[in-house]
Protein backbone atom coordinates (compact mmCIF):
# COMPACT_ATOMS: atom_id res chain seq x y z
CA UNK A 1 0.00 0.00 0.00
CA UNK A 2 1.27 3.51 -0.55
CA UNK A 3 1.28 5.92 1.85
CA UNK A 4 -1.16 8.98 0.84
CA UNK A 5 -0.75 11.71 3.16
CA UNK A 6 2.55 11.96 5.01
CA UNK A 7 3.66 14.72 7.58
CA UNK A 8 6.76 15.10 9.23
CA UNK A 9 7.48 17.29 12.43
CA UNK A 10 4.44 19.58 12.35
CA UNK A 11 4.39 22.84 13.73
CA UNK A 12 1.34 25.91 14.05
CA UNK A 13 0.86 28.41 16.44
CA UNK A 14 -1.56 30.93 16.68
CA UNK A 15 0.92 34.09 18.71
CA UNK A 16 2.56 32.76 21.55
CA UNK A 17 0.33 29.92 21.65
CA UNK A 18 2.18 26.71 19.97
CA UNK A 19 -0.92 24.12 19.08
CA UNK A 20 1.17 21.34 17.11
CA UNK A 21 4.47 21.35 18.54
CA UNK A 22 6.25 19.12 15.81
CA UNK A 23 3.50 16.20 14.43
CA UNK A 24 4.32 13.19 12.46
CA UNK A 25 1.29 10.80 10.86
CA UNK A 26 0.88 9.10 8.08
CA UNK A 27 -1.99 7.46 6.29
CA UNK A 28 -1.94 4.84 3.89
CA UNK A 29 -4.23 4.35 1.07
CA UNK A 30 -7.40 2.52 1.92
CA UNK A 31 -6.89 3.14 5.80
CA UNK A 32 -8.76 5.02 8.07
CA UNK A 33 -6.89 6.82 10.27
CA UNK A 34 -8.31 8.61 14.07
CA UNK A 35 -6.79 11.28 15.63
CA UNK A 36 -7.56 11.62 19.57
CA UNK A 37 -7.17 13.83 22.39
CA UNK A 38 -8.90 16.03 24.51
CA UNK A 39 -9.73 20.00 23.93
CA UNK A 40 -7.46 21.69 23.01
CA UNK A 41 -4.83 18.77 22.22
CA UNK A 42 -4.50 20.40 18.60
CA UNK A 43 -6.51 18.32 16.46
CA UNK A 44 -8.51 20.91 14.84
CA UNK A 45 -5.21 22.82 13.72
CA UNK A 46 -4.05 19.80 12.29
CA UNK A 47 -6.58 19.65 10.01
CA UNK A 48 -6.34 23.44 8.86
CA UNK A 49 -2.75 23.27 8.05
CA UNK A 50 -3.33 19.94 6.34
CA UNK A 51 -5.92 22.14 3.97
CA UNK A 52 -3.92 24.67 3.96
CA UNK A 53 -6.55 27.53 5.99
CA UNK A 54 -3.64 27.98 8.37
CA UNK A 55 -0.07 28.55 8.04
CA UNK A 56 2.04 26.31 8.97
CA UNK A 57 5.72 27.25 10.79
CA UNK A 58 7.71 24.14 10.39
CA UNK A 59 7.34 21.06 8.82
CA UNK A 60 6.50 18.91 5.95
CA UNK A 61 3.08 17.69 4.29
CA UNK A 62 2.92 15.10 1.01
CA UNK A 63 -0.41 14.43 -0.03
CA UNK A 64 -0.23 11.42 -2.98
CA UNK A 65 3.39 11.82 -3.33
CA UNK A 66 4.06 15.13 -3.64
CA UNK A 67 4.57 17.97 -1.61
CA UNK A 68 0.83 19.72 -0.77
CA UNK A 69 0.16 23.18 -2.53
CA UNK A 70 -0.57 26.12 -0.19
CA UNK A 71 -3.88 26.95 -2.25
CA UNK A 72 -6.77 25.43 -0.36
CA UNK A 73 -9.15 25.08 -4.23
CA UNK A 74 -5.78 22.98 -5.40
CA UNK A 75 -5.78 20.79 -2.60
CA UNK A 76 -9.45 19.69 -3.18
CA UNK A 77 -8.50 19.32 -6.76
CA UNK A 78 -5.60 17.03 -5.94
CA UNK A 79 -8.05 14.90 -3.97
CA UNK A 80 -8.13 15.89 -0.32
CA UNK A 81 -11.29 17.09 1.19
CA UNK A 82 -12.47 18.48 4.35
CA UNK A 83 -15.90 17.68 4.78
CA UNK A 84 -17.38 21.03 5.56
CA UNK A 85 -18.62 21.95 9.20
CA UNK A 86 -22.92 21.68 9.41
CA UNK A 87 -22.79 25.47 9.82
CA UNK A 88 -21.03 25.90 6.25
CA UNK A 89 -24.04 24.40 4.15
CA UNK A 90 -25.39 27.66 2.43
CA UNK A 91 -28.84 28.13 3.73
CA UNK A 92 -30.00 29.65 0.77
CA UNK A 93 -29.10 27.16 -2.31
CA UNK A 94 -31.07 24.10 -2.35
CA UNK A 95 -29.92 21.07 -1.37
CA UNK A 96 -28.91 20.06 -5.27
CA UNK A 97 -27.28 23.24 -5.52
CA UNK A 98 -24.66 22.98 -2.43
CA UNK A 99 -24.11 19.40 -4.16
CA UNK A 100 -23.30 21.73 -7.35
CA UNK A 101 -20.90 23.27 -5.07
CA UNK A 102 -19.31 20.50 -3.71
CA UNK A 103 -18.47 19.16 -7.31
CA UNK A 104 -16.52 22.78 -8.28
CA UNK A 105 -14.80 22.82 -11.32
CA UNK A 106 -15.05 19.37 -12.32
CA UNK A 107 -14.53 18.94 -15.68
CA UNK A 108 -16.30 15.47 -16.34
CA UNK A 109 -20.25 16.26 -16.08
CA UNK A 110 -20.72 12.88 -16.68
CA UNK A 111 -18.37 11.87 -13.81
CA UNK A 112 -20.58 14.96 -11.88
CA UNK A 113 -24.08 13.04 -12.64
CA UNK A 114 -23.03 9.74 -11.58
CA UNK A 115 -21.44 10.81 -7.97
CA UNK A 116 -25.13 12.56 -7.97
CA UNK A 117 -26.42 9.48 -8.45
CA UNK A 118 -24.03 7.74 -5.99
CA UNK A 119 -24.58 10.42 -3.07
CA UNK A 120 -28.33 10.10 -3.56
CA UNK A 121 -28.53 6.28 -3.12
CA UNK A 122 -26.03 6.47 -0.14
CA UNK A 123 -28.53 9.02 1.50
CA UNK A 124 -32.20 8.76 0.11
CA UNK A 125 -33.37 11.44 2.55
CA UNK A 126 -30.98 13.81 0.16
CA UNK A 127 -32.95 13.00 -3.01
CA UNK A 128 -36.41 13.35 -0.98
CA UNK A 129 -34.96 17.06 -0.36
CA UNK A 130 -33.14 17.68 -3.64
CA UNK A 131 -34.92 20.57 -4.38
CA UNK A 132 -35.71 22.14 -0.03
CA UNK A 133 -33.63 24.72 0.84
CA UNK A 134 -30.45 24.49 3.24
CA UNK A 135 -31.54 26.02 5.93
CA UNK A 136 -34.86 24.05 6.62
CA UNK A 137 -32.65 20.56 6.89
CA UNK A 138 -32.79 19.12 10.39
CA UNK A 139 -29.10 18.51 12.47
CA UNK A 140 -28.56 15.26 10.91
CA UNK A 141 -29.76 15.75 7.43
CA UNK A 142 -27.16 18.65 7.61
CA UNK A 143 -24.71 16.42 8.32
CA UNK A 144 -25.59 14.43 5.98
CA UNK A 145 -25.39 16.77 3.03
CA UNK A 146 -22.50 18.22 4.80
CA UNK A 147 -20.47 14.42 3.57
CA UNK A 148 -22.29 14.28 0.35
CA UNK A 149 -20.86 17.56 -0.79
CA UNK A 150 -16.98 16.35 0.51
CA UNK A 151 -17.80 13.40 -1.94
CA UNK A 152 -18.47 15.52 -5.10
CA UNK A 153 -15.27 16.70 -5.19
CA UNK A 154 -14.27 12.85 -5.84
CA UNK A 155 -11.89 12.73 -3.43
CA UNK A 156 -8.74 9.68 -2.50
CA UNK A 157 -8.64 11.32 0.90
CA UNK A 158 -11.65 12.66 3.25
CA UNK A 159 -10.75 14.37 6.39
CA UNK A 160 -13.48 14.84 9.33
CA UNK A 161 -13.74 17.12 12.07
CA UNK A 162 -15.98 15.35 14.83
CA UNK A 163 -18.61 14.24 12.57
CA UNK A 164 -20.42 13.04 15.57
CA UNK A 165 -20.54 16.53 17.50
CA UNK A 166 -24.07 17.63 18.88
CA UNK A 167 -25.96 14.34 17.42
CA UNK A 168 -28.39 12.32 18.59
CA UNK A 169 -27.13 8.67 19.61
CA UNK A 170 -28.88 7.33 16.70
CA UNK A 171 -27.98 9.51 14.12
CA UNK A 172 -24.22 9.48 15.38
CA UNK A 173 -24.09 5.16 14.90
CA UNK A 174 -25.03 5.71 11.35
CA UNK A 175 -22.32 8.43 10.74
CA UNK A 176 -20.11 5.94 11.73
CA UNK A 177 -21.34 3.63 8.96
CA UNK A 178 -21.17 6.49 6.58
CA UNK A 179 -17.64 6.68 7.42
CA UNK A 180 -16.95 3.10 7.35
CA UNK A 181 -19.06 3.15 3.56
CA UNK A 182 -17.15 5.27 1.99
CA UNK A 183 -13.82 3.71 3.42
CA UNK A 184 -15.42 0.23 1.34
CA UNK A 185 -15.93 2.44 -1.73
CA UNK A 186 -12.06 3.24 -1.62
CA UNK A 187 -11.46 6.28 0.14
CA UNK A 188 -8.73 7.19 2.59
CA UNK A 189 -10.20 8.56 5.93
CA UNK A 190 -8.94 10.89 8.46
CA UNK A 191 -11.00 10.91 11.52
CA UNK A 192 -10.98 13.66 14.38
CA UNK A 193 -12.92 12.43 17.35
CA UNK A 194 -14.05 12.82 20.83
CA UNK A 195 -15.70 9.68 20.92
CA UNK A 196 -12.83 7.70 21.02
CA UNK A 197 -14.45 4.52 21.42
CA UNK A 198 -16.35 4.59 18.01
CA UNK A 199 -13.30 5.64 16.47
CA UNK A 200 -10.96 3.23 17.26
CA UNK A 201 -13.52 0.35 16.24
CA UNK A 202 -13.67 1.31 12.97
CA UNK A 203 -9.73 2.61 12.97
CA UNK A 204 -6.73 1.03 11.21
CA UNK A 205 -4.87 3.11 13.10
CA UNK A 206 -4.96 5.95 15.50
CA UNK A 207 -2.53 8.72 16.90
CA UNK A 208 -3.32 10.13 20.46
CA UNK A 209 -2.69 14.06 20.44
CA UNK A 210 -2.16 15.88 23.61
CA UNK A 211 -0.99 19.57 23.84
CA UNK A 212 0.33 19.38 20.33
CA UNK A 213 2.14 16.11 20.32
CA UNK A 214 1.39 12.84 19.71
CA UNK A 215 1.69 10.88 22.49
CA UNK A 216 0.40 7.67 21.67
CA UNK A 217 0.19 5.69 17.89
CA UNK A 218 -1.31 2.32 17.19
CA UNK A 219 -4.19 -0.07 15.51
CA UNK A 220 -7.42 0.63 16.64
CA UNK A 221 -7.14 -3.04 18.52
CA UNK A 222 -4.81 -2.55 20.27
CA UNK A 223 -5.44 1.20 21.61
CA UNK A 224 -9.19 0.02 22.23
CA UNK A 225 -7.93 -3.08 24.44
CA UNK A 226 -6.23 -0.42 26.38
CA UNK A 227 -7.91 1.40 29.14
CA UNK A 228 -5.35 3.17 30.92
CA UNK A 229 -5.77 5.38 27.70
CA UNK A 230 -9.09 7.16 28.42
CA UNK A 231 -7.82 8.39 31.50
CA UNK A 232 -4.70 9.23 30.61
CA UNK A 233 -5.25 11.68 27.36
CA UNK A 234 -8.63 11.79 26.46
CA UNK A 235 -9.77 13.66 29.28
CA UNK A 236 -12.86 11.39 29.81
N1 LIG B 1 -8.10 31.04 16.63
C1 LIG B 1 -7.34 30.76 17.70
N2 LIG B 1 -6.65 31.72 18.34
C2 LIG B 1 -5.87 31.45 19.41
N3 LIG B 1 -5.70 30.22 19.90
C3 LIG B 1 -6.35 29.22 19.31
C4 LIG B 1 -7.21 29.42 18.19
N4 LIG B 1 -7.72 28.23 17.81
C5 LIG B 1 -7.21 27.32 18.67
N5 LIG B 1 -6.39 27.90 19.58
C6 LIG B 1 -5.64 27.20 20.65
O1 LIG B 1 -4.80 26.23 20.04
C7 LIG B 1 -4.84 25.01 20.79
C8 LIG B 1 -5.32 23.86 19.91
O2 LIG B 1 -6.66 24.12 19.51
P1 LIG B 1 -7.49 23.14 18.57
O3 LIG B 1 -8.72 23.86 18.19
O4 LIG B 1 -6.61 22.65 17.49
O5 LIG B 1 -7.81 21.94 19.58
P2 LIG B 1 -8.75 20.68 19.37
O6 LIG B 1 -7.93 19.49 19.69
O7 LIG B 1 -9.41 20.72 18.06
O8 LIG B 1 -9.81 20.89 20.55
P3 LIG B 1 -11.39 20.53 20.57
O9 LIG B 1 -11.47 19.07 20.90
O10 LIG B 1 -11.89 21.36 21.72
O11 LIG B 1 -11.99 20.89 19.27
C9 LIG B 1 -5.71 25.30 22.00
O12 LIG B 1 -4.88 25.63 23.07
C10 LIG B 1 -6.57 26.47 21.57
O13 LIG B 1 -6.92 27.25 22.68
MG1 LIG C 1 -11.39 20.87 17.41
Amino acid sequence: MATLLKIENLKAAYGGIHALRGVSLEVEEGEIVSVLGANGAGKSTLLKCISAVMKRTDGTIEFDGKPISNKPYEIVEAGLVQVPEARQIFAKLTVEENLRVGAGNRKDPDGVKKDFERVYAMFPRLKERERQYGGLLSGGELQMLAIARGIMARPKLMMFDEPSLGLAPVIVSQMFEVIKELNQEGISILLIEQNANKALQISDHAYILQTGLVVRYGTGKELLADDTLSAAYLGE
